[in-house]
């Protein structure tokens, strides 16, 4: 937990309710531990989904569908989701949620391994959410900023592993070494690419916000 336990109640609490099928979906997900976005940086991705007002939004990682429809709910009516997951017993849940909450024509879910997907998707998308296999980020990065408008916006989830990243690679158990260098190496590089804004938030397991600066245009002068 990178957040004080005592301040993350506080704004958990704060929290308006979501409405009966997100609250069904997030208690069960819990239960089931099946992997969502917390509670504060959903609260994030919306802020961001709303005042962006996408068209396109590309998600990797669904899961059982609760960011998709978190995102559903704020986005303007004619904007769409794309989503990928690749876990099969989570591809019929998430269809079904997205049924569920009527939202079945305006979010789209891919099957299949995103390195597959990413590939072959045209785009452009103007808001990207990353909340995948975290080892692949950095492999995955020239792909998403090809399907990334100008202007657009990536949001990665879980880029700060719980505080492990800002862990000596000799502190971090053997076996979570690979990811946790591919980390670092994804944060650094968002942080120094010149076509990208940056911001890393301690929220949640850490979000990094960045937006693509069309480079020509904007950054003449500096
Ligand atoms: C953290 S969960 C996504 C949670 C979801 N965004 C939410 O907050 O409701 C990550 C999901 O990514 C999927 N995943 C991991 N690697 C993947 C890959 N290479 N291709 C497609 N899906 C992948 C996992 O099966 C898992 O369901």
């Amino acid at each position: 937990m990178i957040v004080e336990q005592r301040i993350r109640d506080y704004l958990h609490s704060l929290e308006p309710d979501q409405g009966d099928l997100l609250e069904e979906i997030s208690r069960k997900a819990i239960r089931d531990e099946v992997p969502i976005i917390k509670k504060e940086t959903g609260a994030l991705l919306k802020t961001m989904v709303a005042t962006k007002r996408p068209r396109a939004i590309l998600e990797v990682g669904t899961a059982v569908g609760y960011s998709a429809l978190l995102m559903a709910g704020v986005m303007p009516a004619e904007c769409t989701i794309t989503t990928i997951e690749k876990y099969e017993p989570r591809i019929p849940v998430a269809k079904a949620n997205f049924k569920r909450a009527g939202e079945e024509s305006r979010i789209t879910l891919l099957e299949g391994d995103a390195e597959e997907i990413l590939k072959e998707l045209e785009g452009p998308y103007d808001f990207i959410f990353m909340d995948a296999a975290k080892g692949q980020y950095i492999h995955w990065l020239p792909m998403i900023l090809r399907l990334l408008s100008d202007g657009g916006i990536l949001f990665s989830d879980n880029v700060l592993q719980d505080g492990d990243v800002v862990q000596s690679r000799y502190a971090v158990e053997r076996r979570d070494r690979t990811i946790h260098a591919r980390m670092r190496e994804y944060l650094y590089t968002l942080k120094h690419m010149e076509e990208l804004e940056t911001s890393i938030i301690p929220i949640g397991d850490g979000a990094a916000i960045s937006v693509k600066i069309e480079i020509e245009k904007e950054r003449v002068g500096k």
